[in-house]
């Protein structure tokens, strides 16, 4: 196809809209100040140490965020772009981000709209320091019927819906090229960014997840927390050829989970941050609104699967707006199999005999 027919981003979003005559434009208009809140971050991420906005991408913003976690200040700058770019436009009712504690109140100045915007405006931000791929990642709900039609601030409440209800989902990365993937509910399509015409054009018309894989994504250095389920299906892995998966796998750990979703969204793969022992408190180490969700979205949009290791990600009732979740996507054989191995008793891992439940050392 030749480069001037390659239909930009903008040009999608029309076409998409005409299946839906009686639609406003609104989703329309969010999803392109989106796009442009990412193009700004990709120019930020681009100077790196040089900085722009007066501040070298690396240094740290001092800050810590509410996950306990220290904000660069480009994961700061990320956030400010997102909110400036969405928040005037009518389009909004509220925003939530993993770098602000609680809902973000479009100001009084504006006017209010119907969708909520949830979004991780830098994933991956330890990989700034190294100049490994970063990205953005965001979720677009429905405010609640009241909050439409009132016009009243947002609270945590509105926010806790089911990754199920998504109206649109996607991520940019800011890799050797900048990437733009998206769902509005009809398949995912990825656009690459022209750095010409500074355009996002459509590129990956309908991007399949293939069902099956030989390539898995963990950080292994968390084993000894891993679950018995998630032990045995690594070691599976790693037994090769000559286990009982019968064929080799290959490994990938980019830290940047967005990255991985895309190289899965390329090729294939599974990633899996699952819940563990290594912190009672933290159920998973990503978050259920602006990571999983989104990112689950895609990945079955694409016809991939995406779970908590026990359930449909997508169907999980969120508790609280920072909530994290063990998150396992990808290639669905894989992740079906996983789900598996939760949900079969554990064989392998059965305490001894003398041990159980019955045995005579329980009085
Ligand atoms: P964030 O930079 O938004 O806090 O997210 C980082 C996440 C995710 O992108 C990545 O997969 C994971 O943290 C990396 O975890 P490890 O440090 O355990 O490798
Ligand atoms: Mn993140
Ligand atoms: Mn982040």
């Amino acid at each position: 196809m030749p480069l001037s027919k390659r239909p930009t981003l903008t040009q999608y979003l029309i076409e998409q809209r005409r299946r839906f005559p009686q639609a406003s434009g609104e989703l329309n208009a969010l999803l392109l100040d989106v796009s442009i809140a990412c193009k700004a971050i990709a120019r930020a991420v681009a100077f790196g140490e040089l900085g722009q906005h007066g501040v070298p991408a690396a240094k740290t913003g001092g800050a810590v965020n509410v996950q306990g976690e220290v904000q660069k200040a480009l994961d700061v700058v990320s956030n400010h772009m997102f909110v400036a770019t969405a928040e005037w436009s009518g389009n909004l009712a509220g925003m939530a981000s993993e770098e602000m504690d609680d809902p973000y109140q479009i100001p009084r100045d504006y006017p209010r709209g119907k969708y909520l915007l949830v979004f991780d405006p830098l994933d991956g931000s330890s990989n700034i320091d190294v100049n490994v791929s970063v990205g953005s990642i965001f979720s677009i709900l429905r405010a609640p019927a009241d909050v439409i039609e009132s016009g009243r601030d947002v609270v945590e409440a509105d926010f806790l819906q089911p990754g199920a209800t998504q109206v649109a989902a996607g991520y940019a990365l800011y890799g050797p090229v900048t990437m733009f993937v998206l769902s509005v509910g009809n398949g995912v399509a990825g656009f690459t960014l022209d750095p010409n015409l500074g355009e996002f054009k459509l590129t990956h018309p309908s991007i399949q997840v293939p069902a099956d894989t030989s390539e898995f994504a963990i950080n292994t250095s968390n084993s000894r927390f891993w679950e018995p389920p998630v032990k045995r299906y690594v070691d599976e892995c790693l037994a090769g050829r000559t286990g009982p998966r019968g064929k080799d796998f290959n490994m990938r750990w980019i830290a940047s989970m967005v990255a991985e979703a895309h190289r899965i969204l390329m090729r294939g793969g599974v990633f899996m941050y699952p819940r563990d022992t290594k912190d009672p408190s933290k159920p998973g180490r990503l978050r259920l609104l602006y990571e999983a969700n989104p990112i689950g979205y895609i990945i079955e949009q694409a016809g991939g699967r995406a779970s908590t290791g026990r359930q449909p990600m997508l169907g999980v009732k969120p508790s609280s707006l920072h909530q994290r979740i063990g998150l396992v996507f990808g290639s669905r054989n894989e992740v079906e199999r996983i789900e598996r191995y939760h949900h079969e008793p554990a064989t392998r891992e059965a305490p001894a005999p003398l041990f159980a439940e019955r045995s005579l050392f329980r009085d």
